[in-house]
């Protein structure tokens, strides 16, 4: 059980400073049980709070997490520097809350990108020894072959990684791969693909853990909120294995 004033219950879900919080309140943008709550000095339980702001719907949370089926031509950086960032793909109360991206996905690589402001849960999904597993699909330029999914799961040598980087992987198309990673090294997929002998052209992560972003049903660009269920999924499967 926890109990805030409108103004600090407001500011905590990402509405803007205290003040700002303040004349949002007393403008009569704020509703709960569909009244309008106009002194923000007003204590409310938080615990299965819904409430309003300027007619959109909230529940209150804690924290946030969240997935995004993330489009081509989006960083995935805070400060974007080429493209849109991933931020503006999302409300904008999820920024002022400190949202921010569990690892990266290139701007040109689409699927699942997961985004909280939850800390320990940013720290424990991308610590190495974590080993979270991640799925991507694959479209190659050339043919797969045989010897090429041999090399990804024998371990291909990047040059500054001191141990070759072994995958799962299965050929799902004629020039259409599915590969499972441990790691998340800088460009891991290109590389790997590069250096067993063939060229990435495009990259979809379909998958984290034992979440699968098809089971989100997420239209391009589109997010969801994560509850316990899909975030258990999340670890569920320290490992895809392809014969499930
Ligand atoms: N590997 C890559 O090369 N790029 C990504 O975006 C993710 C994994």
């Amino acid at each position: 059980m926890s109990r805030l004033t409108l103004d600090r219950m407001l500011q905590s879900q990402g509405f803007g400073s205290r003040k700002a919080c303040r004349g949002l309140i007393e403008a009569g943008a704020v509703k709960i049980d569909g009244e309008i709550i106009a002194d923000w000095r007003i204590e409310i339980e938080t615990d299965g709070l819904e409430f309003e702001v300027d007619g959109r719907r909230w529940a209150y949370r804690e924290h946030v997490y969240l997935a995004l089926d993330k489009p081509a031509g989006v960083e995935c950086s805070r400060r974007p520097s080429h493209h849109p960032g991933v931020l503006s793909l999302l409300p904008a109360p999820f920024t002022l809350r400190g949202v921010q991206p569990v690892g990266r996905l290139d701007h040109d690589t689409t699927g699942l990108l997961l985004l909280s402001d939850d800390g320990a849960f940013i720290h424990a999904l991308t610590h190495p020894k974590r080993h979270v597993s991640k799925t991507y699909r694959v479209t190659t330029a050339e043919p797969i072959t045989q010897a090429l999914i041999e090399r990804l799961c024998s371990g291909v040598q990047l040059a500054d990684e001191p141990a070759p980087l072994a995958a799962q992987a299965r050929q799902t198309g004629e020039h259409e791969l599915e590969i499972v990673l441990e790691q998340g090294k800088y460009h891991q997929v290109k590389r790997m693909l590069a250096a067993a002998g063939s060229h990435c052209v495009a990259l979809r992560r379909i998958a984290i853990g034992g979440l699968a972003l098809e089971s989100l049903g997420l239209a391009e660009g589109g997010w969801c909120f994560l509850d316990d269920e899909p975030l258990e999924r999340l670890t569920s499967h320290g490992r895809k294995n392809f014969a499930d």
